[in-house]
């Protein structure tokens, strides 16, 4: 495996999700005040659905935490039910009892909603939690191959490969252009938790795990002591397929 990272493997979605939620109740218990970047997709649900379950349960408070947005579609109406600011709404901020956040603002001026973005996230000190899922690409947030490491805040082309996936949310109707974080921004964060799940994202998760870093591959240039790739077992394949480092970490159960 690729020196820098260090990978968490676990049995399923669900153990990924306690996993992923432990890790960031302890980020929030060391800093109350976190600044957290989350993405949307289907990969983190269940751990922002397990944040919840605490957050009601009374064990976990994260009402001083700061919510930034990680992406949004260009040209959508600001209250549009299928942006992406909205799920973050229904899946985070609402469950989550989150009370400051960061968006992409609407204005009609994109490279001024980037800026104002990047000045916000500045203000705050940067981003010291990035949760990211890890697209069919390997695009992280909407970088798109290729992405470099100074790839800025900025309008994304959606690539075909996106495009296809969001249709899953779209139908036909699929905006082609993006919003997103630049890749300055994801990798400034202190900590990054990569969240990947299934049997489908294995041939990307592995050119993130061993392949050498590059823009082809934006996931690839995550790295450092703080980032964390934690996958399920689908993910991963078969046990005699998975990097070294993953079978030492796994618990009897198969948790880290
Ligand atoms: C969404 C986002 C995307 C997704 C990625 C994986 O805000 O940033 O990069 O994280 O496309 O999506 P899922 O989890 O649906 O496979």
């Amino acid at each position: 495996m690729r020196p820098g990272l260090t990978l968490r493997a676990v049995p399923d979605p669900q153990a990924l999700a306690m996993l992923a939620a432990d890790l960031i109740a302890a980020q929030v218990r060391a800093k109350p005040e976190l600044t957290m970047l989350v993405a949307t997709g289907s990969t983190p649900m269940p751990t922002y659905a397990e944040l919840g379950n605490r957050v009601q349960a009374g064990t976990l408070d994260l009402s001083r935490v700061t919510v930034v947005g990680l992406d949004e579609y260009l040209g959508l109406e600001p209250d549009d039910p299928r942006s992406l600011w909205d799920w973050t709404l229904r899946s985070v901020i609402g469950p989550l009892r989150i009370r400051r956040s960061v968006r992409f603002g609407a204005s009609g001026d994109p490279g001024r909603a980037c800026a104002e973005y990047d000045a916000q996230i500045a203000a705050l000190g940067g981003i010291d939690l990035a949760i990211l899922g890890l697209g069919p690409n390997g695009h992280l947030g909407f970088n798109e191959p290729p992405s470099a490491a100074d790839a800025p805040t900025r309008v994304a082309d959606l690539t075909p490969e996106s495009l296809v996936s969001n249709r899953a949310y779209w139908g036909q109707d699929v905006p082609r252009r993006a919003l997103t974080a630049g890749m300055t921004v994801i990798l400034a964060a202190r900590c990054a938790l990569l969240l990947v799940s299934g049997e489908h994202k294995r041939g990307i998760l592995h050119r993130v795990l061993e392949g050498p870093p590059t823009p082809e591959v934006p996931a690839s240039l995550l790295g450092g002591p703080g980032v964390s790739v934690l996958a399920d077992r689908a993910a991963l394949g078969p046990e005699d397929a998975q990097p070294v480092s993953a079978r030492l970490d796994s618990g009897p159960d198969g948790a880290s």
